[in-house]
């Protein structure tokens, strides 16, 4: 966290305006700076205590002149550990549960060539984070989902030797988000609870900008050092139902923006034909069925002509399935991910569930496509046949894709189509576009 998210969030908190908290932040950092300066620690009653550890150069830098042997990272660990005691009576300044991660990447900052852009996916399940070179790009993605702890001392200094992802609220709850949130969802037999549904930001989820950020900062730790960022955004819904496009998007862009990034958004479908589509002069359909939405474009040469998306996805096949089978969405949506193959008549109960919520989510995703090509005034007249590349964790089951085929072969098509294929990588097609978007600035 830096200083200016720290003044922001304690805006929020405090109820005040942005330059009433920058005032108190920086007051108070300043104090805390001479202490550490003079004593290397503070005591705050009925907080603790904070010993100097933190990176100088990035919060404190008056401190580092006027104390340039500051302790080492690990030995004020272990003096914070001998301090703790048997009590755990004192706890060092931690802002969030990524401070090892960033070092590590701080360590060996493989900053190369390439390292001029990244791509992050943001999507209702899953945030994907692509970096590197467009044909070989590195991929990271940590479940967008987390669970709230109430606060201990002890459970916190667990965490922090375990490295779990974690932030805290309020001092009263440890938010553990990412990936670590359905372990230990898992192990105490709870929901984890998710910041963003359909495809943007969940409205009933009051943390949800929260975990987004923490759950950003963790896997831009990670990233090169490079303002150059695109997020993904869902296209507006093809039933036309409300949207809550506009908010979503500027609240992404304002997170990441507040992160030191200089960010622009890019259609999820679009992204796609970015990142497979390439030898066909980005000219084709790309689709992304994923957890809360499927997002469809329609490209040529690398210029969105339709976009839009619709609800049913992932998230509607589990909460369906687990309807007419009285298995909980969790059960439904692990057997989904594990065993799930659309390409052979079903055998039971639960892949006759699957085949016919799959087969209604094809069948109106088709048909969506179908209506958006009638509807578009001044369809390009694409002469020759295009393809079709079908990405997203949704369409990862075997036999998807022929599925989808006997959809789009029903009827005659308005478009001729070359092929219908998957995704080289169905689950970062996304992060790979972003990335590519940012590279050539598409
Ligand atoms: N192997 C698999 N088989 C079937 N479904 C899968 C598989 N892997 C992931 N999924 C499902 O795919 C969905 C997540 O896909 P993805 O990560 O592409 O979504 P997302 O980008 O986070 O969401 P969205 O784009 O809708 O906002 C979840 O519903 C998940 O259960
Ligand atoms: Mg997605």
């Amino acid at each position: 966290m830096n200083k200016s998210a720290l003044i922001r969030e304690a805006a929020r908190r405090a109820g005040i305006n942005i330059r009433q908290a920058g005032r108190g932040v920086e007051a108070t950092l300043e104090v805390i700076a001479r202490e550490l300066g003079r004593r290397r620690e503070v005591t705050i009653e009925g907080l603790g205590q904070i010993k100097l550890e933190i990176k100088r150069a990035e919060l404190l830098p008056p401190l580092s002149q006027s104390n340039p042997q500051s302790v080492p990272a690990g030995k004020a660990d272990q003096e914070a550990d001998h301090a703790g005691g048997e009590e755990f009576d004192s706890y060092k300044i931690q802002f969030g549960g990524d401070m090892k991660e960033k070092k590590e990447s701080d360590a060996n900052d493989e900053t190369d060539v390439s390292d001029t852009a990244i791509g992050l996916d943001v999507g209702t399940s899953r945030v994907v984070l692509a970096t590197g070179a467009a044909e070989n790009a590195r991929t990271v993605d940590e479940l967008n989902a987390f669970i709230a702890l109430p606060y201990s001392k002890l459970t916190e200094r667990i965490f922090k030797q375990k490295n779990v992802p974690y932030q805290l609220n309020g001092g009263t709850e440890l938010q553990v988000y990412g990936n670590e949130a359905a372990r230990f969802a898992n192990v105490f037999n709870i929901e984890v609870r998710r910041p963003m549904s359909g495809g943007t930001l969940n409205p009933t989820e009051e943390q949800s900008m929260n975990v987004l950020q923490a759950i950003f900062q963790f896997l831009l730790g990670k990233a090169p050092k490079t303002k150059n960022l695109r997020f993904s955004v869902p296209g507006e819904l093809s039933d036309g139902g409300s949207s809550d496009l506009v908010y979503h998007e500027a609240m992404l862009k304002k997170t990441i923006d507040a992160m030191g990034y200089n960010s622009k958004a890019v259609n999820e479908g679009l992204a796609v034909v970015f990142a497979e589509l390439e030898a066909e002069n980005f000219t084709g359909i790309g689709i992304s069925c994923g957890g809360g939405m499927c997002n469809v474009a329609l490209a040529f040469m690398s210029m969105p002509v339709i976009t839009f998306s619709t609800t049913k996805a992932g998230d509607y096949i589990d909460q369906s399935v687990s309807s007419v089978t009285g298995e909980t969405a969790n059960v439904v949506r692990t057997i989904k991910e594990s065993s799930l193959d659309l390409g052979r008549a079903p055998q039971n109960k639960f892949e006759e569930a699957f085949h016919t919520y799959y087969d209604n989510l094809i069948n109106s995703l088709v048909d969506s496509l179908r209506n958006a090509l009638a509807d578009t005034k001044n369809l390009p007249k694409i002469t020759e046949a295009i393809p079709i590349v079908l990405s997203g964790g949704t369409a990862c089951p075997r036999g998807f894709d022929q599925k989808f085929r006997k959809a789009i072969e029903r009827e005659r098509f308005p478009l001729r189509i070359s092929s219908i294929r998957m995704a080289s990588d169905p689950l970062t097609a996304t992060a790979r576009g972003c990335l590519i978007a940012a590279m050539y600035d598409a």
